[in-house]
């Protein structure tokens, strides 16, 4: 005997009330409002830019519409599953439906339009926060050049100030030359509030993106090609200043990405600016030591290269993973590679890293470190490192022994006496300009 039912009356098929429809469509509107006011705020970091407020309105219109559609398609799921449900016994299939133009037509001209009008809004906020601002990289009332490279993996700032190098003894400049500015690099970018920043940037090995989640710009950098990025630090209620945020890289770009993050700090006024950041490092780099163990140390310990995020050096605060230690490197360096003094084997490192790979690390992972006079600003700080850091990095490395003592140390240089040791390494970084054809 058949125990089911096969053909019961069907359903009747009853329209929703007005009223069913005006409380559920307004409970959609005001679901899909709360989640984009109350939620926009709750995932985004701090506004810190004149363009995050930009960045965040079209964000806060993108969550109420997803909030709004997320409203109704399970409202009018969760209401069909209860209201049409299949009554015990009832195991009919469905009644015929062979489309409903009406419907086909609303459900295609709605999101089109929802669509169109986002990507137009969007185009607008993109354009605003790229349109050039007045009086960008101001500093003491003149322009300045803010460069930025990425490299596996850190990011290096390069300065090139408003403040003239002084000429060196007899040196002239040709008729209209201008004369040389004063150029620092740094492993933090700083700047202050209302300044309108503007960075060239360029990445060294691969494709990197240089993103500060409290400004909201985000931009690749690319290998042999400069893009920019333009944004405006405002003031942040209840911060202390110097505030720092934090700059990442949000291109996968090897083993290192998750360490590639460095550090964005903000002053309150170009003043402390000036007096705890640029005044400091125009100094610095207008007084160098003489000493080139101290100048290394300068040097390595300003980020003007992308070691920090790679080796581990205790000295320094370095604790990168993806490259070979450095602690202790002066006491070991001599025995890498026969035939090599420590100190020529340090400077083979920098200049062609490939040439001798400790065990367990790979090659081409460190950027190669070419030699040059003078490094050209506004180039590639990595494809130009002046043979006066490179002696400075080499003899401060060659310091670093276990012990501490300078006994230790395999490099086979004077390094107590800094005319010696600069002597020596001068020497020994002859043989790359003679092997890169580098002439005085
Ligand atoms: Cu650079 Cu990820």
């Amino acid at each position: 005997m058949d125990m089911t039912n096969r053909n019961p009356k069907p359903q009747e098929r009853i329209a929703p009330s007005m009223a069913f429809i005006l409380i559920f469509g307004a409970l959609v509107l005001a679901g899909g409002f709360l989640v984009g006011i109350v939620f926009t705020p709750l995932v985004l970091p701090e506004q810190a830019s004149l363009q995050a407020q930009n960045t965040d309105s079209l964000f806060r219109i993108l969550l109420i519409l997803g909030g709004v559609v997320f409203f109704l398609v399970q409202g009018l799921l969760l209401v069909s599953v209860i209201r049409w449900r299949a009554r015990p016994g009832d195991l009919t299939d469905g009644p015929p439906v062979h489309g409903n133009m009406t419907l086909e037509i609303v459900w295609t001209v709605i999101p089109a339009v929802v669509v169109i009008v986002l990507s137009v809004l969007a185009f607008v906020v993109w354009n605003t926060n790229r349109t050039p601002q007045p009086n960008e990289n101001f500093v003491n009332g003149q322009p300045i050049d803010i460069n930025v490279t990425g490299a596996r993996f850190a990011w290096t700032f390069e300065y090139v100030t408003n403040v003239e190098k002084p000429l060196a003894e007899g040196e002239t400049l040709a008729e209209g030359q201008a004369a040389p500015q004063v150029v620092f690099r740094t492993s933090e970018l700083h700047t202050f509030l209302g300044q309108n920043v503007k960075l060239d940037m360029v990445a060294n090995d691969v494709i990197h993106s240089f993103w500060v989640p409290a400004m909201r710009v985000k931009q690749d950098l690319l290998p042999g090609r400069v893009t920019e990025i333009r944004f405006t630090p405002i003031r942040v209620e209840g911060e202390t200043y110097p505030a720092r945020y934090r700059i990442v890289c949000a291109e996968l770009c090897g083993g290192g990405h998750g360490q590639m993050y460095g550090w964005l700090v903000v002053h309150e006024t170009e003043q402390a600016y000036l007096e705890s950041f640029y005044d400091q490092q125009v100094f610095a780099a207008l007084n160098p030591p003489a000493d080139p163990v101290a100048r290394g140390q300068i040097v390595l310990a300003s980020g003007a290269y992308p070691c920090s995020n790679c080796h581990v050096l205790n000295s320094l605060d370095w604790g990168g993973i993806t490259g070979p230690s450095l602690n202790g490197i002066g006491g070991r360096a001599g025995r890498r590679v026969g035939g090599l003094t420590g100190a020529e084997y340090l400077v083979q490192s920098l200049h062609l890293p490939n040439e001798y790979i400790v065990p367990g690390y790979s090659a081409g992972v460190m950027p190669y470190f070419g030699l040059t006079r003078e490094a050209p600003a506004g180039q590639n700080p990595y494809n130009f490192m002046p043979e006066e850091d490179v002696i400075a990095i080499v003899a401060y490395l060659c310091t670093q022994t276990d012990s501490g003592s300078l006994d230790e140390s395999t490099c086979g240089l004077v390094l107590d006496d800094p005319e010696a040791a600069t002597e020596a390494l001068k020497a020994i970084s002859e043989t790359y300009y003679a092997l890169y054809g580098i002439s005085q």
